[in-house]
């Protein structure tokens, strides 16, 4: 007889959540014609100038282990960007590197929740957070975000009211994945006035903070009215800015009190990220500040298109982001986003991420990634469009 080698998991393992996302490209990877905008990620490759740190750190020889907390040169960078970003200290000791945001957001949870803990977040969210908590054997606690003519709104005391005796974090993500939804400073005020209070951390998710639509500078965060000893676990990536998705690469920043912690946890995941990526990472901070601009200005344009082509279907109700680059929009009357999204590809070649994979209060919605090529956009919302009334 065959043995029961599943059911022999423990069970937090087993029941991690398969991505809702993958069932729509895998019925379309192949199609003719396609237009992948179901990606979280741009289609710009990675600068030169920063594999070339890359190679020559690899031809140098650094291909041994390394620090767990990431190299000297790297955090000394990250504490510099911060500084010149937030015009106020950081020191290298707040930093430490991660094999990814993926990374950094496991290790927050790790070091915040366990059996029978519970993390509060708005929702719909990127979903390896929810994913994430579950693993640990914690409860994540989705708390509906509001969504109306004005678009996506956190009334905070919704949030407040869902922690129990039992919830150690609140996790905000802003700018959104995927609803393109940014907290403004007095909603982060309010809710790390609260964190104090009550003793609860913040996870505080702000990979697309350089993704603002808003003015010139950054999208509100943390960072500008956290104290050092704040219960903040910052979650960030080298992989939008930079366009290094496929290196694998990011941070956590957090009170330098947990240096020891965090360091035993990287040491028993990843033990490091290798020393060639870090170089790279050195070359995206201290000389990556001008492709950063054409991203933002690229992902920006792309915004335009998407919003203007797709406001003239009086089917699509969408709400103009404000940071991140995703477009969280639905078609009138269709409730079904999976259905929606398998024949949306099938029918024109457009890929969309069902808003069912981000979790409560994403059904009905498409995400579409507009941090891409603007031809491909261009005809990728002319198709959307006129096919939207077909839909019943
Ligand atoms: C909200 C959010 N956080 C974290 C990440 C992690 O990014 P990465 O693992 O590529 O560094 C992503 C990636 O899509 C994201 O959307």
């Amino acid at each position: 007889m065959a043995r029961d080698v599943i059911g022999g998991l423990r069970a937090e393992a087993r029941l991690a959540p398969e991505s809702g996302i993958v069932e729509v490209v895998n019925a379309a990877r192949n199609r003719e014609g396609l237009i992948p905008l179901w990606v979280g990620e741009g289609d710009l490759p990675t600068p030169d100038f920063i594999c070339n740190a890359a190679k020559a750190s690899m031809d140098a020889g650094e291909t041994f282990y390394t620090y767990q907390r990431g190299i000297p040169e790297l955090r000394e960078a990250l504490a510099g960007y911060h500084q010149d970003l937030y015009r106020k200290p950081f020191s290298p000791e707040q930093f430490f590197v991660t094999g990814s945001g993926m990374q950094a957001m496991q290790i927050a949870v790790q070091c915040v929740a366990g059996a029978g803990d519970e993390v509060v977040f708005p929702s719909p969210a990127w979903p390896n957070l929810a994913a994430s908590v579950g693993i640990m054997g914690a409860r994540a606690v989705p708390v509906a975000m509001d969504y109306g003519d004005d678009g996506w709104s956190l009334d905070p005391q919704k949030l407040f009211d869902a922690v129990t005796p039992q919830t150690r974090a609140i996790y905000l993500n802003s700018p959104s994945n995927p609803t393109g939804w940014v907290a403004d400073r007095q909603l982060l005020n309010i809710i790390l006035e609260e964190a104090r209070a009550r003793g609860l951390w913040i996870l505080a998710d702000e990979v697309y903070g350089r993704f603002s639509y808003q003015g010139t500078g950054p999208a509100p965060s943390f960072y500008e009215i956290a104290e050092p000893d704040d219960r903040i676990l910052f979650i960030n990536t080298f992989s939008k800015n930079w366009a290094m998705t496929g290196w694998r690469i990011g941070w956590l920043s957090a009170p330098p009190e947990m240096g020891q912690v965090i360091e035993n946890l990287i040491q028993y995941s990843t033990s490091g990220v290798p020393v060639f990526s870090q170089r790279a990472a050195i070359a995206a901070l201290t000389e990556g500040a001008g492709f950063l601009k054409q991203q933002i200005e690229r992902a920006e344009g792309g915004r335009r298109i998407v919003v203007d082509g797709l406001s003239e279907s009086n089917r699509i109700r969408l709400s103009v982001p404000d940071g991140a680059f995703y477009l969280f929009f639905g078609i009138e009357g269709i409730d079904d986003c999976r259905r929606l999204a398998l024949d949306l590809v099938a029918r024109t070649g457009v890929g969309l991420a069902p808003g069912s994979a981000f979790g409560s209060g994403g059904e009905g919605f498409l995400r579409l990634c507009f941090a891409r090529n603007p031809d491909q956009l261009k005809v990728a919302v002319e198709r959307i469009a006129s096919a939207a009334g077909d839909f019943r």
